[in-house]
Parts: C-alpha cells; sequence; structure tokens
C-alpha cells in the first residue's frame, strides 16, 4: 500500500521526529543533534541519535536507523502502513483514499504498453528496409559496408519517409495516440494539436534494446543525400527509457563471458566493429558516460576499453569518462585513434587486425592523461616541457607510491627533466641539503597531497569523532589500530589528552572549559574539530575510516623508505628481503583498500 505524497509530508510533519521519539526515550541535544539511550536494546551510554534537521533517527550501537516511520514499526512491532496509520491517528490526521496502488498498477500497466509499442514499432521498421520502400536504405547500408545478416543481427529497420505510416499501423494494432506519444514514436502537430506525425521519417533505424532483451527506444539516421535535417534522431525521456541508464548493444553481450568492452560513441561504430568480429563493443550514444551506465556496463565486464572518436570532444570526454569508470570498478583503458578517425572508418580503412594492435597497445588512465597533458602544450619549447613536467608531477603526485613509481620514467622521457628531479617535484624523495624543498622548487606547480597536511586533518577529524560522546569516545579506544599515538601533530595529541582526561570526570566534553584551558594553535585545532565533529553522523565508522588512512599513510611512508633502502643496497640477498618487505606492505595497503 503506497500514500499519496501531500498527504505523507503531512504526516511527516505533524509527526516531527524528536517529538515521537521523545516519547520512547530522553533525548538530550548536543551539537544539532539529540543524544540518548536506545529504546531498542539496553544500554549504558547513549549511543542513540536523532537529527532534528534530516529528521532521521541512527543507533550506533545496533544500527538501527530510520526515519519516524521506521522508528514506530521497530518500536511498536508495526509493519509499514501499520506504523503509518498509527502515526496518522496520533497527528489526528483521517487516513487517505487508498488509491495509489491502483495509480501504481496503471503506471506499470502502461509502462507493459509501452514495451509492446516499442516492440511492434521496431517489427514494423525492421520490414520496411526489407520491403521495396527500403531499397535506397538498404543500399546506404551496403554503401557503409553492413551486410545484410549483421543488420539483422542488431534489428536494424527504416522508417518510411511517411507523415504518419507508423502511427496508421499502431492504430490497426489498438495502440492509442496517447501511449504512442508516451513512447515517442509519434508527435502532436505543432501547428494542429489534432493531428499526429511519426517521430522519425525516412531514417534507418537502430533499436535499443535493454541487457533483458527489451525494446527501449529508437535512434534514426538519416541516409546520405539529406543533409539539411539532422543526423541523428533519438528517442527523448520516456516512461520506459532514459539515455543515461542504458548503454547500446549491451544486449548483445548476454550470455558472454568477456575480459573487457569496448566502448564507442556511435551507433554505427558499434556495428561495424561487430561486423569486423570484435563482438564485444557497446556505445554510450554520444552522452557523457554516467554511473548507471557504469554499473550496467559492470555486469558484463571488469575492464572497458574507450574507443571513442580522435576528435577534441571524443578526447574531452575520455578524460572524465576513465574516472567514472574507474570509480564504478571497472578499470579502463584508452584506444588512441589516429587522425580524427572513428572506429567505423579506422576498421574499415586499416582493418581488424590493425584495430586490435591498437586495443593490446591501449593507454592506462594515466599513460593517458599524461598523453592529453603533453598534447595541451608545445613540447618543442622548453617552456612547453616545462609546463607539461609540472602538470604531469601534479597528476603524478595524487597516485600511490607505487603507481607513481610506474609511470615517473614516462615523464622523464617526455619531458627530457632527468627522474630525480621529476621524483623530487613529485615529493618522492626527500629533497637535497643543496637543492630547494620539494614542493617549492617551482612556486604554485603543485601541492603535495599526502604528508603532513592530510595527516593533520585526519587527526583532526579522529579527534571530532571521539567529541561526540565518552560513549563513542570509548568504543573508538577499542578499534582495532587506535592508539594515542596516532596523533603526531603536537597540538592534537595535547588536545587528544586532554579529551581523555574530561571524559574520565564527564561524560561529554565541555568545549567552553577545555578551550579555555588552550590557546593558539591547540585552541584552533581544538575548535576545528569541536565544529566538524556536529557533522559527523556515523562518529565510530568515520573514526574507523581515519585510523585506516593514517595507518595506510604510514605503510606508504614505509614503501617508499625502503624503495630508497633498495636503491642503495647492494647485496642481492639484502636487497630481496627488502622487496619482501616492501610487497608486504604493499599488499597489506591493498587489502585495507578492498
Ligand atoms: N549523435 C546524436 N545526434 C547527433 C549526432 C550524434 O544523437 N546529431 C549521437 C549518435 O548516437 C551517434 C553518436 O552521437 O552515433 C556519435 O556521433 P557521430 O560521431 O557524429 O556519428 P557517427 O557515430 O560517426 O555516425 P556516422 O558514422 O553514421 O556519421
Ligand atoms: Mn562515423
Amino acid at each position: 500500500m503506497a500514500f499519496p505524497e501531500s498527504w505523507m509530508n503531512e504526516l511527516m510533519n505533524k509527526n516531527e521526529i524528536v517529538s515521537v521519539i521523545s516519547e520512547y526515550t530522553r533525548l538530550e541535544s548536543k551539537g544539532g543533534r539529540m543524544w540518548g539511550h536506545c529504546p531498542f536494546h539496553p544500554e549504558r551510554n547513549p549511543s542513540f541519535s536523532v537529527s532534528p534537521d534530516k529528521q532521521l533517527f541512527h543507533c550506533f550501537s545496533c544500527k538501527a536507523g530510520g526515519s519516524v516511520i521506521q522508528f514506530i514499526m521497530q518500536a511498536e512491532s508495526l509493519s509499514y502502513s501499520e506504523a503509518v496509520r498509527f502515526l496518522a491517528q496520533r497527528a489526528g490526521m483521517n487516513m487517505p483514499d487508498e488509491i495509489d496502488d491502483a495509480k501504481l498498477i496503471a503506471e506499470k500497466a502502461l509502462r507493459d504498453r509501452l514495451y509492446d509499442a516499442n516492440r511492434e514499432a521496431a517489427r514494423f521498421y525492421y520490414g520496411v528496409l526489407r520491403s521495396a520502400e527500403g531499397a535506397k536504405a538498404r543500399q546506404y547500408l551496403e554503401r557503409r559496408g553492413i551486410d545484410p545478416n549483421t543488420a539483422k543481427r542488431f534489428g536494424l529497420g527504416y522508417s518510411p519517409n511517411d507523415w504518419d505510416a507508423l502511427y496508421v499501423h499502431m492504430q490497426k494494432l489498438g495502440y492509442t495516440r496517447d501511449e504512442l506519444v508516451s513512447a515517442g514514436l509519434c508527435v502532436k502537430g505543432r501547428k494542429d494539436g489534432e493531428r499526429t506525425f511519426d517521430f522519425f521519417r525516412g531514417r534507418l533505424m537502430f533499436p535499443v534494446i535493454s541487457a533483458s532483451g527489451t525494446v527501449l527506444a529508437f535512434g534514426g539516421r538519416i541516409i546520405e543525400g539529406d543533409e539539411s535535417e539532422r543526423k541523428y534522431m533519438n528517442t527523448g525521456t520516456t516512461p520506459v527509457y532514459d539515455k543515461k541508464h542504458n548503454v547500446y548493444a549491451i544486449n548483445m553481450m548476454k550470455g558472454k563471458k568477456l575480459d573487457e568492452l569496448i566502448i564507442a560513441e556511435g551507433y554505427m561504430d558499434v556495428i561495424s566493429l561487430h561486423q569486423n568480429g570484435i563482438d564485444n563493443a557497446v556505445a554510450s550514444l554520444g552522452t557523457a558516460l554516467t554511473s548507471q551506465q557504469v554499473r550496467l556496463m559492470s555486469r558484463f565486464a571488469k575492464r572497458a576499453v574507450y574507443a571513442y572518436d580522435g576528435d577534441a570532444a571524443g578526447q574531452k570526454a575520455m578524460l572524465r569518462g576513465v574516472d567514472i569508470l574507474t570509480r564504478g570498478g571497472v578499470e579502463p583503458r584508452v584506444i588512441m585513434l589516429p587522425g580524427g578517425d572513428d572506429p567505423d572508418e579506422y576498421i574499415r580503412k586499416y582493418g581488424r587486425g590493425a584495430f586490435l594492435s591498437l586495443r593490446d597497445s591501449a593507454l592506462t588512465a594515466v599513460q593517458f592523461k599524461i598523453e592529453h597533458l603533453a598534447a595541451s602544450v608545445n613540447m618543442d619549447t622548453p617552456d612547453g616541457r616545462q609546463t607539461f613536467a609540472e602538470n604531469a608531477c601534479s597528476l603524478l603526485a595524487s597516485l600511490s607510491p607505487v603507481e607513481r613509481a610506474r609511470y615517473i620514467k614516462t615523464v622523464s622521457e617526455k619531458s627530457g627533466i632527468a627522474v630525480s628531479v621529476i621524483e623530487q617535484q613529485c615529493g618522492l624523495s626527500k629533497p637535497t641539503e643543496t637543492g630547494t624543498k620539494a614542493g617549492e622548487s617551482i612556486p604554485g606547480a603543485y601541492k603535495r597531497p599526502t604528508g603532513f597536511d592530510k595527516r593533520v586533518k585526519i587527526e583532526i577529524m579522529l579527534l571530532a569523532c571521539m567529541l561526540s560522546d565518552r560513549g563513542v569516545a570509548a568504543s573508538i579506544e577499542q578499534l582495532n589500530g587506535f592508539s594515542y599515538d596516532l596523533f603526531t601533530e603536537p597540538a592534537l595529541k595535547r588536545f587528544s589528552q586532554a579529551i581523555k582526561t574530561a571524559y574520565e570526570r564527564n561524560s561529554k566534553v565541555d568545549m567552553r572549559s577545555l578551550l579555555a584551558g588552550f590557546e593558539g594553535e591547540v585552541a584552533d585545532a581544538a575548535a576545528d574539530a569541536a565544529a566538524q565533529s556536529e557533522d559527523i553522523l556515523n562518529p565510530i565508522d568515520t573514526a574507523a575510516d581515519c585510523i585506516s588512512a593514517i595507518l595506510r599513510g604510514e605503510r606508504e611512508d614505509e614503501i617508499r623508505a625502503l624503495s630508497d633502502r633498495m636503491t642503495a643496497e647492494t647485496d642481492p640477498q639484502k636487497r630481496a628481503e627488502l622487496l619482501r618487505m616492501q610487497m608486504e606492505l604493499i599488499k597489506k595497503n591493498r587489502s585495507d583498500t578492498d
């Protein structure tokens, strides 16, 4: 049972979460949030928190959480709709007409109709392409080297060059005007709203099919000779289609065990690649890649090779796209197509073998970014090479030490600047006595992302978590790897000791009196931590993240130090031992991240 949105809003407004929960447990205000003992289990220290701003509750101990409705469900052992009824009664509201079920059912029925309409339309276009009317389109496909078998596999079709051929056909099958307009297959006349036209007319038709084989939408390309028209038209957003959530040709990946996908930009690229035996190609259809598309692709392969057009727009899209892929757990690679060709043009000119060798030498995301930096300056001039080196170093500085080590040589070779200088610029080696300090050698060039500043920030965050209250602080003390020695910044170390002492006397830290005892840096750090403390919803989890970030950073430092020792070590056995120690740390850091 679902309830009307406006009625639900009223219900939530009239059942303010703090007032409801206060009937079950005593809440005390601290830092914009309310704290109390969890009503769902016995506890000595309050770990139950309510946020009046967000109208949510959360117990850090038993992990119960949610809105006022979830609270009542649990507190009164009610189902969802019973809890809603309970709260309606509490607020003196009448129950709404239970109409919404019907609305949901109607929406589902409409979607099913649109799926059916799309399938029928695809059938219609498919038939037309193979009829006398489709002769021009068949010739076009032949000119582009697409054979009938490939056209069939992709379900290609042709939309007649008529005002309403599809409309007339679909009406005969019983589809209403509203359904066809909703599906994006037909449009209402602009001048005369009573008239209905086909959306796609005189175009080569590409059905867009979901992973489960449902026709969702269409793309339509003009046939050469009609250059005045828009080259492609695509179904807009409909109740069954959102281009941000779909990937062209993903239906063809079904049942394949793939090492990787190839991501192209357009319909014709995918079809041309498949025709040439590269049957793991899909397309994002001209849009910037979205995280939803990446999630869909990740179901089929854990690596994706970008093969966008070699032009500037393609490069730009890939620069953003590689990060989106990485974030979605898909390892990106990038094929750089020479001469501004798109994959279709390239494979037609040079063949499958040439494309496959491009794929085999596809760049990693970092290599691609380095290439891009090099291409954005004039590498034939010293100024250009310096700019390149500076930009590349800030890129390298953001990588893990192992990854960084892998690319330093590339940057050195490209810029003609010695490896040792690049290392220093990246903050890899300690600066020499006579040299400039790492990170200061070229002003404004880069900010060292790891090291002191970041560490201090994490330490402040950890303190902020501990400020929640004594119960939370006690739990944090119990976390794996926690110790007061984690605080390396002297001001923060003193502050952490002060918190510890304060908790020995009171369950809550009185920031006013605590701050009164400090001045300068310690007071600043304390105020910083206190301010952050209010925004931390889940202090124990956040603290655990802080601790592992600190430990990971320490291991990274050790990994770096071991590299230095290995370079200096001449005894092969000792070197092997150092390497083994280093691998151990790398492994540990990796498993920590996973
Ligand atoms: N696109 C679009 N509308 C346009 C141009 C492009 O929707 N007016 C989308 C299409 O999905 C197209 C993709 O962007 O396939 C790539 O565009 P483009 O490179 O211009 O077209 P190609 O795929 O190369 O198409 P063709 O080879 O048929 O010219
Ligand atoms: Mn093309």
